[in-house]
């Protein structure tokens, strides 16, 4: 048994080596992508962007060039393949280190061979190591062989496709920081495969040779290229570092099993997967084990981060994962809600690194669940579609792939059930022309980003051409008749929706508000003679055409039909938050000065965020002052107005506009009707927006400020509650707060006082400790003189040998270096109970003797494995006395 590191403790000692070489450690960004470019967050690098350019780095206040994190990242571009290969994977931890024109390539690449192969960090077999280079950067290859002394046939050079970063960024974009890159691989041995390093520069695949880290050196600003094609980079203001090391890779490597499904996060989370469906893993359905286990990882990510499941954007995304993974559990035998289950695994396994995995562990399993509940009626609605088109055929008749493709892609349909069910039928399923759909599809995802791959989903928008804008009646009414104008579902006209489906539905008239200006779309029923159905949420085209995505649960909905529309109640909760994100943003202005300009919000039924241009954390004395402004003017119960007019009018009035916005001609300016005095100026709100709002501030109710936190450089981001979310919040934190002061035997007033206290005394406790640790030892050793230790001649050297109980890590190798200094021997071994240290005089190092290399035999006697360098050497067994008792025959 080897003692390895578990992916916590990589994930720290990654960290704290680079904390060691001056980095500021900073925690993950959000999965939510700092800039346009992706949905998500694909790279470590990418909060870092204006850095890169020029721009002060400067973090919550701390003025720092390098900087260390573990970024969560989602890749979704291969989602497809997630599960079937045993390498992909859709959300990644990212162990990164960044220079902002501070240290460049020499410094990276030393550092990075330091932390791999030295046995204090990594300790991995040099001779393992691999690297592949930008074909035309000596430099690099030069630090390699010279400076890390890599062989040269080690290391293999190709162009911008594989050795740069973004690949191909001079031809392809995206505009921005890039570089050429080189990147470091593993050989894994050959039980993972028989080809060679050389082959690589052809097959460009292997799994055996496995990419773990990859430094790049942005020193470009990459520029539209000239009309004829040809590429232009910029030299950035100066040269930088983007190392980006896949975490879930590197703990393969380490822990030494076949694929990341092994290592100690996703073993368990399969090993659940497994009993719940009462299927092995093993064999061909174990891709159903792995798509459910990846893909509930990273859905439990994202929606911590605030992403939930809907038909755009970011959400859709969410959505497709999770379904994909509710799919996968339906082909397990799963019939019931059960991916929930796995949530908690998750937390447990992560929560250390991401506490937002914890805090928010019942809403994520609760939004899984109701997705799961979604999606096993949606299949059924999927049944009933095939069912009719198989009825209609004759037996022996093939369905086409794109019906196939129609039934996964709209309803969630796994393509093995649909072949499954084909077959009682006698019909069989065009597969190859179902996997020339599939490839359509994905081309058109990845289109869509550079550094992703990734988004960029549709479909239904030649169907809704030509459809009349329809006219909004949802800020005064929330239930109204409307028609049935169209509607569409897998890029088509449909006539007809049967109970079970879900497609888009147009209405002539329309009370849901469609999501936009920050403010979510709005949910409610539709009801009509005979049926009834679920709108799960309220798009609409930049042609104004509003869509509704409907869940029919009853009846048929037909075109030209009667309906009734009827928003949720939420509404009410969404137009507290969308009028309290107003006063929060004049609020902040008055406090924080007129640099504050809003970057982005969200406007939800269940809290409010606001991102804004600020350079600094936030004070309590700020937070208490903007959260004190706002339930000012909800109390002086002012009443909010709204009103249509020229866009020249509403800017010399002074309402606020958002910068970078496109505005009509005419635009909708909403007032608070009563301004709020802040240090002597007089504080009002008054900004153009096209969102739902309360009719007087009173309204609002409770408003409290949960906290602000950093989103990009200089971009802060304040998450806020309003109304009953409010109260309710308060309440819980006040309960959770007395539950701790009680344990504590005190009240929560005295909690700071009696926590110092208890720390003072843990300090005081663990310096005890330490002393006695050093005393054990001393006494151990045989009291200063180092008589304790054994001593003999072994290969023509004095070895002293000891083992000491009790003791480990830190404290074996202090002991091992007052033997040195006591014993006059010229190498000792100390031993714990699961340790080994091996020390040698620098006059034995000349005369031959080596710590790695006798190490390695003592350690291999010892059930564990080690390294090092000549003069020192550490270990890690599973039987102490079995190393040291080999030690005579080691030399
Ligand atoms: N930004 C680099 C990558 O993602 C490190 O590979």
């Amino acid at each position: 048994m080897t003692v390895s590191l578990t992916t916590a403790q990589i994930r720290e000692k990654y960290l704290q080596f680079f904390e060691g070489k001056g980095h500021l450690r900073l925690p993950s960004y959000s999965t939510v992508a700092p800039d346009p470019t992706t949905l998500f967050t694909v790279a470590g690098m990418q909060p870092f962007k204006d850095q890169f350019m020029g721009a002060p780095a400067v973090f919550d206040g701390v003025a720092n060039r390098r900087v260390t994190t573990a970024q969560k990242c989602l890749r979704i571009g291969d989602i497809e393949n997630v599960g079937r290969t045993l390498r992909h994977c859709s959300l990644l931890e990212m162990l990164g280190n960044f220079s902002f024109g501070d240290y460049f390539k020499q410094e990276s690449l030393t550092w990075a061979w330091e932390f791999l192969t030295s046995p204090e960090w990594l300790g991995l077999d040099r001779a393992r190591l691999y690297v592949t280079i930008y074909e035309e950067d000596e430099e690099a290859f030069r630090i390699w062989t010279e400076v890390n002394g890599l062989p040269a046939d080690h290391i293999l050079r190709f162009g911008a496709d594989e050795n740069f970063w973004p690949a191909d960024a001079p031809k392809e974009g995206p505009n921005g920081p890039c570089g050429p890159c080189s990147e470091i691989f593993y050989d894994r041995g050959p039980k993972y495969g028989n080809d060679t390093w050389a082959e690589y520069a052809e097959t460009r695949e292997s799994a055996r040779f496995l990419e773990i880290w990859n430094n790049v050196f942005p020193q470009f600003d990459r520029q539209d290229p000239l009309p004829d094609g040809t590429p232009v980079l910029k030299d950035l203001p100066f040269k930088n570092i983007d190392t980006g090391m896949g975490l879930e890779r590197i703990a393969t490597v380490v822990q030494d099993v076949y694929d990341f499904y092994s290592n100690d996060v996703f073993a368990p989370i399969v090993a659940k997967v497994a009993e719940m469906s009462g299927q092995a893993y093993d064999g061909p359905q174990s891709v159903s084990h792995r798509v459910v286990a990846e893909h509930i990882r990273s859905v439990s990510m994202v929606i911590a981060d605030g992403s939930v499941p809907s038909n755009t954007g970011r959400g859709y995304v969410v959505r497709k994962i999770l379904r994909r993974a509710c799919r996968h559990a339906y082909l397990l035998g799963l019939r019931e809600p059960s991916l929930f289950k796995l949530v908690p695994i998750v937390a447990e396994r992560m929560g250390d690194a991401y506490p937002e995995l914890r805090e928010n562990l019942a809403k994520i399993g609760a939004t899984v669940q109701s997705e799961e509940e979604r999606f096993l009626k949606t299949l059924e609605g999927g049944i009933q579609r095939l069912g009719g088109l198989l009825s209609g055929m004759e037996r022996g008749a093939v369905l086409s792939g794109q019906d196939a493709f129609v039934l996964y892609d709209t309803y969630g349909f796994p393509v093995d059930l649909t072949k499954e069910i084909a077959e009682e039928y006698g019909i069989t399923v065009d597969e190859a022309g179902y996997a020339e759909s599939l490839e359509n599809a994905q081309e058109i995802a990845r289109a869509g980003s550079k550094y992703g791959k990734s988004e960029l989903f549709g479909g239904n928008q030649e169907a809704l051409e030509g459809l009349p804008r329809t006219e909004f009646v949802g800020y005064d009414e929330l239930s109204v008749d409307a028609d049935v104008v169209a509607l569409v579902g897998a890029g088509e006209r449909l006539s007809h929706l049967p109970a079970g489906s879900e497609a888009t539905v147009v209405l002539s008239r329309t009370p849901f508000y469609a999501e936009g200006g920050g403010e979510v779309g709005d949910t409610g029923r539709l009801e009509w003679e005979g049926g009834a159905g679920v709108v799960r949420d309220t798009r609409k085209t930049p042609q104004g055409v509003f869509l509704h995505d409907v869940l029919v649960e009853e009846g048929e909905l037909r075109e030209g039909v009667r309906v009734r529309g009827v928003v949720s109640g939420e509404r009410r909760a969404t137009e507290r938050h969308h009028t309290a994100t107003h006063l929060l943003h004049a609020a902040l202005r008055a406090v924080l000065g007129d640099g504050v300009a809003q970057k982005g919000s969200l406007v939800a039924p269940d809290r409010l965020r606001f991102d804004f241009s600020h350079g600094a954390a936030l004070t309590a004395p700020e937070i208490a002052a903007v959260e004190l402004l706002v339930s000012r003017w909800v109390s002086a119960n002012f009443p909010v107005t709204w009103q249509e007019m020229p866009i020249a009018d509403a800017k010399a009035a002074g309402a606020t506009a958002l910068f970078g916005e496109k505005y009509g001609e005419t635009v909708r300016v909403v007032r608070v009707g009563g301004s709020v005095e802040y240090a002597g100026q007089s504080v009002s709100s008054m900004e153009l927006c096209g969102g739902a709002h309360v009719r007087r501030t009173g309204d609002i109710g409770a408003f409290v400020i949960l906290g602000d936190e950093n989103v990009a450089a200089g971009v802060r981001r304040i998450e806020a509650l309003a109304g009953d979310a409010a109260t309710a919040w308060v309440r819980e934190r006040l309960n959770a707060a007395a539950k701790v002061a009680s344990l504590l035997n005190t009240g929560v007033d005295g909690l700071e006082a009696r926590v110092s206290g208890l720390q003072a005394q843990l300090k005081a406790a663990e310096k005890d400790i330490a002393a006695v640790k050093r005393q054990l030892a001393e006494a151990q050793m045989g009291g200063g003189s180092g008589g304790a230790a054994q001593t003999r001649e072994l290969g023509g050297f004095r070895v002293a040998a000891l083992k000491l109980a009790g003791l480990e890590g830190n404290e074996l190798r202090g002991a091992a270096d007052r033997l040195l200094d006591q014993s006059g021997a010229d190498m000792v071994v100390v031993a714990g109970e699961k340790g080994l240290v091996v020390k040698v005089t620098k006059d034995a190092v000349t005369r031959g003797a080596h710590a790695g290399q006798l190490i390695g035999k003592l350690a291999a006697a010892g059930g564990g494995k080690g390294g090092g360098r000549p003069d020192m050497a550490q270990a890690g067994v599973t039987d102490a006395d079995a190393a040291l008792g080999a030690l005579d025959t080691a030399f």
